[in-house]
């Protein structure tokens, strides 16, 4: 299976970076290839432009939308990995999504109202947030997230979302905590992938 890790977290020692090594180094034992594209090392430019809309409307690309379709093309499955902020993703992931997830190549309009594009594709989703569980389970949050970015964003385009898993008070946490996390996150994969 081919696996594309999108990660976004400015750290490289953060836990979430942790969670990604974590991913790729399981992946990779398993027999998968596991590509990552770190979007802050790779100042991946997130601002859907006036000039980025001026080539759809020729039917071009920018170079690097066209490079990162390519790899969403090759990937069997998506791995997102992100902190939560302001209840959301980080704006760089979110204009990952902007850019790259374009019109004619994740959606389109047909006949029949918005054609998939991304079917067959699969994600999964793993975001550590500051907030305990109990705070966003009852304040609804989780169900909010997972209404506008599993719903609204990756089932949008067809791709099946296996799991949303949320890491919570992860800043409040020891260090045995976290590492029962990243012990949780090898186990899932292997539940998923196996
Ligand atoms: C700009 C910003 C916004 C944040 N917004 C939220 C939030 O809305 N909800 C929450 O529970 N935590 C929030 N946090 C806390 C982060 O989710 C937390 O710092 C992160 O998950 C910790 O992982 P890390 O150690 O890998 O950075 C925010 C943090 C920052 C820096």
């Amino acid at each position: 299976m081919r696996h594309l890790i999108i990660y976004a977290h400015p750290n490289p020692n953060s836990f979430n970076h942790a969670i990604m090594e974590m991913v790729q180094a399981e992946l990779e034992d398993q027999g998968h290839a596991a590509l990552v594209r770190n979007l802050y090392e790779m100042e991946f430019n997130p601002v859907l432009s006036a000039k980025d809309f001026e080539l759809f409307g020729q039917h071009e690309l920018p170079p690097d939308i066209e490079e990162e379709q390519g790899h969403i093309t090759w990937a069997d499955h998506i791995i997102m990995i992100y902190p939560i902020w302001w209840a959301s993703m980080p704006a760089i992931m979110k204009g990952y999504i902007d850019r790259v997830f374009s019109y004619g190549f994740a959606y389109k309009y047909g006949a029949d109202g918005i054609e998939k594009l991304l079917l067959g594709k699969s994600a999964l989703l793993l975001s550590t947030h500051g907030n305990t569980h109990e705070q966003y389970e009852q304040s609804g949050m989780y169900e909010a997230m997972q209404k506008t970015t599993d719903s609204g964003i990756f089932e949008f385009v067809g791709m099946k979302v296996l799991v949303h898993r949320f890491f919570a008070s992860v800043t409040t946490i020891d260090d045995e905590a976290r590492k029962q996390m990243l012990v949780s996150v090898k186990e899932l994969l292997q539940k998923l992938h196996r």
